[in-house]
């Protein structure tokens, strides 16, 4: 027998850059993310897929995005008219999006080199992502995230997928972006609810890992939920820094162990999104998993009555809810109904349970287990004082 022991080890670096107007005439951001490999000979072939939200949002944007394109003609090349694709969980539930753009790809004879530009919020992230990296086993890929939550999390990381089945995200591969656009001036047409979603993985990802920013959080509710553009930037930042240095310095950027604290709160939320068959969006399950866990972590003394209370009464105060009646069903076993969501959590893990929970203020523990009896009663409570 004979075993060569292969390794070898690849860095990866992409910008991610917050701006306001990306299409301003004199806007040369996505420019310089095109240009990024000094060594390519251009013009830089794109296609650009949009989501059909934003398109309807903002109906002017295609037009810009066309004059921007041409004033840039010399350097950028649009490979095929611009494809707009739905928004919303709908982009995710069906493959007939990734087949569009493999259809797209292959017949515009689109290279390894060439870029996709995704702008969109989450799922039209999601599911551009998924289709670049599977196409040519990876081509570029430019995220202009459109939703607080694509600007704060889903888009600023190295994960896609869409869905299958029942299964959120059953289908997905971990693929680097070639560059991240955070443009902030894109977040003033989202309804009110895509406009709280992204608060709920700021407050995720506060309670685990920045106190600070937390409170920051709690003094600036009011201003966050009456739509500051300067609150919501700071927040945006701050939330897509932290996911970032997590990615980083964590040491599993693509989640070959067990612990995934940036899901903290998430694996109720999972379940909550599929049993109200995605009526309630990713950020507000976010908010119900966050409190429900805060709870629970109170129960078992990993933090303070009060420090529980104040992460809930922050969400809320930010204007999302903190319970959904979907939380009371049950299973014809007898059990919450969310109690599957454990087992779907472990299924996605690989085999151990690993549950994040909150260790005081700003810092985390893992458990890889969880008291059914005490998650009623955190049910309970949740619903007696803040239903
Ligand atoms: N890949 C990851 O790491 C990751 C992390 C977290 C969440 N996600 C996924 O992200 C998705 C949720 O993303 P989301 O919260 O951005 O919501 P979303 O993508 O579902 O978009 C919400 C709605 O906003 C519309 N929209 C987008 N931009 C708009 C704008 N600027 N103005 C008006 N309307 C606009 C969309 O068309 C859609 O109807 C979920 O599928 C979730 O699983 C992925
Ligand atoms: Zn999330």
């Amino acid at each position: 027998m004979k075993t060569f022991e292969q390794r070898f080890t690849v860095a990866y670096q992409y910008p991610v850059t917050f701006c306001r107007d990306l299409f301003a005439a004199d806007s040369e951001v996505l420019l310089q993310a095109l240009l990024r490999d000094e060594t390519d000979v251009g013009p830089h072939r794109v296609l650009i897929v949009l989501d059909r939200g934003l398109e309807e949002a903002q109906p002017d944007l295609p037009l810009r995005i066309t004059t921007w394109l041409m004033a840039h003609a010399d350097q950028v090349e649009l490979a095929a008219p611009i494809e707009v694709i739905p928004g919303g969980e709908f982009a995710k539930k069906q493959d007939t999006a990734v087949e569009r753009l493999v259809k797209l790809a292959y017949q515009t004879h689109f290279g390894r080199k060439d870029t996709f530009i995704a702008l969109g919020g989450g799922a039209v992230q999601d599911t551009v992502g998924y289709a670049a990296a599977i196409i040519h086993r990876g081509c570029r890929m430019i995220r202009v995230n459109s939703t607080t939550l694509a600007q704060a999390d889903a888009g600023v990381g190295v994960k896609n997928g869409i869905d299958y089945a029942s299964g959120k995200n059953f289908l997905g591969t971990f693929a680097v972006p070639y560059a991240v656009i955070n443009d902030v001036a894109l977040l003033t047409t989202l309804s009110d609810k895509d406009w709280r979603n992204g608060i709920a993985e700021a407050v995720k990802v506060a309670v685990i890992k920045d106190a600070a920013f937390l409170q920051w959080i709690q003094e600036h509710a009011d201003a966050l939920r009456m739509r500051d553009l300067d609150a919501m930037e700071y927040l945006v930042q701050r939330t897509a820094e932290l996911h970032l240095m997590h990615i980083a310095y964590n040491g599993d950027p693509f989640e070959r162990g067990s612990a995934r604290p940036l899901d903290f709160g998430h694996w109720s939320a999972h379940r909550l999104e599929s049993i109200t068959c995605w009526q309630i969006s990713h950020g507000e399950a976010v908010a119900v998993g966050i409190a429900l866990d805060m709870l629970y972590a109170s129960l078992l003394g990993m933090v303070s009555g009060t420090e529980a209370t104040r992460v809930i009464a922050t969400l809320q105060e930010c204007g999302l809810k903190v319970w959904c009646d979907e939380l009371n069903l049950r299973a014809t076993d007898g059990k919450l109904a969310i109690i599957e969501g454990l087992r779907q959590f472990r299924e996605h893990l690989g085999g151990q349970l690993c549950v994040t929970l909150p260790r005081g203020l700003g810092d985390k523990t893992e458990v890889h287990e969880m008291n059914e009896a005490l998650l009623e009663q955190a049910v309970q409570l949740l619903r007696e004082r803040f239903a």
